[in-house]
């Protein structure tokens, strides 16, 4: 045995169990290092502030400072723009606009649509018109208030359901066919019908956007930037500058918070910049101040939705007629991925057995809405998990119990009900064992009876429950993206440096790779440095998004690692004369036979590897097996796995005000065999809330001119410490991952956050019970204490037309 401690949840399964083809089979799978909950590796940094930032790098001498001029206006042309007033202000370099460049205009990461600068049309509030750069910030921002501009102004358009009806999209829509609906409805006890508004989000990380670019040599631009996706800031930066990507160097080591808001939107700023820096020859900074970054980039896309289903008398779905509209803004983005993923997850956990599920892209004059935690999926689930409600109300039965009802089947129960609607197969359902679970360690139906109780004694206050589930489908849609690249370093002290295609954005992701690699050595976390993301060291890079960050760059760095390691361990078998076997790597040593003193430190090997002329440097690669997706026919194995979760949520409202209050959540997650439950939780924990945030209190509201009126954290509010329920039970649901991810976890960065649902639909059945939960509210979210009440209201009166209308005395 080993001088090693053996988690207890890893015992048994290196051999037997699905790790036996996951890379780490027989490979030190019992070192000290993973499933550890060890802290983030900036942890400190984080809290005591010497975590840098790109605002936070010394500034190069002569370092001149970036601002916008911004549209006005959200629909109309320009007709005089005059800039005079701006390139005379004190301490101007110079003043830009899109007529001067000579490369790429368009920065559209995946279609076009996306201008850098617009001279001509303006299609949102906000626009970009001119940048200018100056000797500070407070320079450039006073210099861009001079400019004159004057346009003729056209009626924007800002309804997703009326620019559908004028045909006005910005990618053609999209179906998914599943057996024959009409088949369904006409077996039908029951056809239900609703429309469901669901609201964006704006994206609130703590570090706004923000690049610095630094002129080289040969047209060269070193690019530090706070993006997702450092290889296309890359491309775009190239672009914009006309020169080949190989003099183009993006380096990337933390975001304050991306949560999808720099997957696409980082690009413009840093094109921005580099273009300023290009001119001048100085290096040259461009943050966004908070009010600009809210105003000028994008945000979780707002839906409207619309289901029409058909159910048996006991509620369960024979067929479903879901329609989604993203509200996508000005131009595509990522929107065409981002609709289909809220298509791909319109059926969340149930099994549809005749679905029609369509999708369209609405052009609207906002700015473009880009990815948001979910991509789109917590977008979809919603008009499913209002169907189940709305069902429950229909037949009189308790939404859990409709849910239950309607679950994906598993190997063993209702094996023929497992094919969703784009015809994939889920396969290894833990819902029905999780909920079945949550169930009893939420106490959910002796404090279902309860609330029934205290409601009826209570006729202004009310409280509602609610458990829903989580399916979310783990894998980049767009299939080439599911590839991933390492570069692994060992120096000479036995230290070890390692970069990979990933970014850090908070989430942890240096910190899982940092132990995947300690494990593959057998050494401590502690020789490893995870250093900045660079296009340099790991080229041709997908965005750090879709969950798989460690999925994707913990797997090739653990193959750079392994071929590390079969060096070393060729190299010593030979020093020694011992079968390559014989040789084990564990807790900084390194073993080569069956004394205690056959052994030799893991610095010490590396010292003699090097004199032996051994390379102690390797890249990792990494694509993801099984997956397809055939996008003509609708069909196909797009997700590698599913990761799933429930959530119960507690809320008591006040039927007067509209106001309420979260009072309890009950959570389990399934986050596979847990690579660091501490991150795994915080995880949770901060995508539940965030998500609480979404559909509670985060409002954007736009003016009908067009205008974000809630651009400052005084108008929009996200949750705060305080808002996080009094009692919140987060447990992790560790069973291995049955496909061969690294160490056989999952990805847990997005899906926690639809275990928020909960509480919107707990806030449903608190107003529910004003019609004995008879009546199933309309509920458009955010659900605001203004719609809350309004929702009441609209009970109160649809209870009092019946009782009229059954001439009882009221
Ligand atoms: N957690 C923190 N702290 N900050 C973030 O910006 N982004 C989320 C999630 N968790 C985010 C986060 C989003 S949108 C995604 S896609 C994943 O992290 C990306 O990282 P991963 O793939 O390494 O999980
Ligand atoms: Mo996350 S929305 O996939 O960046």
């Amino acid at each position: 045995m080993r001088n090693v401690t053996l988690p207890e949840h890893n015992t048994g399964l290196a051999e037997t169990g699905p790790l036996a083809n996951s890379g780490l089979a027989g490979q030190d799978i019992v070192s000290a290092v993973l499933g550890k909950p060890s802290p983030h590796e900036s942890a400190i940094g984080h809290v005591s502030g010497s975590a840098r930032y790109v605002d936070d790098m010394i500034e190069p001498a002569n370092c001149l400072h970036a601002a916008v001029i911004r549209s006005s206006i959200a629909a109309g042309q320009i007709t005089r723009l005059d800039l005079t007033a701006v390139s005379n202000s004190p301490g101007v370099a110079t003043v830009m606009t899109v007529e001067e460049l000579t490369g790429h205009v368009d920065i559209g990461p995946v279609f076009p649509g996306d201008p850098i600068m617009t001279s001509s049309e303006v299609k949102f509030f906000g626009q970009c018109i001119a940048v200018v750069a100056a000797t500070t910030e407070l320079a450039a921002r006073r210099a861009a208030q001079r400019a004159i501009v004057e346009y003729e102004t056209h009626t924007p358009l800002l309804d997703p359901r009326e620019a559908l009806a004028q045909a006005r999209l910005v990618r053609p829509s999209h179906r998914m066919i599943k057996g024959n609906i009409a088949d369904g409805m006409a077996a039908a006890a029951h056809i239900l019908e609703a429309e469901q508004a669901v609201g964006g989000q704006e994206h609130f990380y703590l570090e706004g956007q923000v690049s610095l670019a630094l002129p080289g040599e040969d047209g060269g631009m070193l690019v530090y930037t706070s993006s997702q996706h450092p290889s296309e800031v890359q491309k775009l930066v190239a672009e914009v500058l006309d020169v080949p990507l190989n003099r183009i160097t993006v380096d990337m080591r933390r975001m304050g918070g991306g949560f999808g808001g720099k997957e696409s939107q980082a690009g413009q700023w840093a094109c921005l910049a580099a273009l300023l820096a290009a001119k001048t020859g100085r290096a040259v900074k461009m943050r966004l101040p908070r009010q600009d970054d809210m105003v000028m980039t994008g945000k979780r896309h707002p839906f409207a939705n619309r289901y029409r289903i058909g159910i048996d008398s006991q509620g369960q779905i024979l067929a479903a007629d879901i329609e989604v509209i993203g509200n996508c803004g000005n131009s595509p983005d990522l929107s065409d991925a981002i609709v289909d993923r809220a298509m791909f997850h319109a059926d969340n956990s149930y099994y549809l057995p005749h679905a029609v599920i369509d999708g369209h892209r609405a052009f609207t004059h906002q700015v473009s809405h880009t990815a948001y935690r979910g991509f789109g999926g917590p977008q979809g689930m919603m008009i499913i998990e209002r169907a189940m409600d709305d069902i429950a109300r229909t037949v009189g039965q308790d939404p859990l119990t409709i849910r239950k009802l309607n679950l994906y089947g598993t190997s063993t129960h209702n094996p023929d009900r497992t094919v969703t609607p784009y015809h994939q197969q889920v396969e290894h359902n833990s819902l029905p064992e999780m909920i079945e679970q949550l169930e009893h360690s939420s106490d959910y139906w002796a404090r279902r009876t309860e609330i029934h109780q205290w409601n009826q004694a209570s006729p202004i206050l009310r409280r509602g429950l609610a458990l829903t589930p989580v399916k979310f489908g783990i894998s980049f849609t767009l299939q080439h993206l599911n590839q991933a690249g390492a570069l692994i370093h060992i120096y000479t002290d036995g230290s070890i440096q390692v970069n990979h295609g990933g970014t850090e954005m908070g989430q942890g992701l240096h910190t899982k790779v940092g132990q995947i690699v300690a494990q593959t050595l057998g050494v401590s976390s502690e020789v490893i440095q995870v250093t900045a993301t660079r296009t340099d060291k790991v080229p041709n890079t997908s965005p750090t998004a879709a969950s798989s960050g460690t999925d994707l760059n913990g797997k090739a760095a653990q193959n750079a690692a392994l071929t590390l390691k079969q060096r070393l361990t060729g190299f010593l078998a030979a020093e020694k004369s011992v079968a390559e076997e014989a040789i084990r790597f564990a807790d900084g040593r390194v073993f080569w036979g069956e004394t205690d003193t056959d052994n030799t430190s893991f610095a010490e090997l590396v010292q003699a590897a090097y004199v032996g002329r051994i390379s102690l440097s390797a890249t990792g690669y990494y694509r993801t097996p099984k997956i397809h997706y055939d996008r003509s026919s609708a069909s196909g194995r797009p997700f590698f796995y599913f990761a799933n979760g429930a959530a119960v949520a507690e809320v008591v409202i006040d039927t007067l005000t509209g106001e309420y209050k979260v009072c309890r959540v009950d959570i389990l997650h399934d986050v596979g065999r847990s690579i660091n439950p501490a991150i795994d939780r915080g995880q949770i924990e901060g995508g539940f809330i965030q998500g609480m945030g979404w559909l509670t209190t985060e409002e954007l509201v736009w003016h009908n001119d067009g205008r974000l009126l809630s651009n400052s954290p005084a108008t929009y509010k996200i949750p705060a410490i305080g808002d996080t329920p009094p009692v919140f039970n987060v447990s992790l649901y560790e069973q291995a991952n049955n496909e061969a991810t690294v160490y056989n976890s999952k990805a847990v960065g997005e899906p926690p956050f639809m275990l928020a649902i909960s509480v919107w639909s707990a806030l449903r059945d608190a107003i529910s019970s004003l019609s004995n939960y008879q009546l199933s509210p309309d509920l458009d979210t955010p659900a605001t204490p203004e719609r809350v009440l309004k929702a009441v209201m609209a009970i109160q009166t649809d209870m009092l037309d019946k009782a009229v209308a059954n001439g009882e005395d009221c």
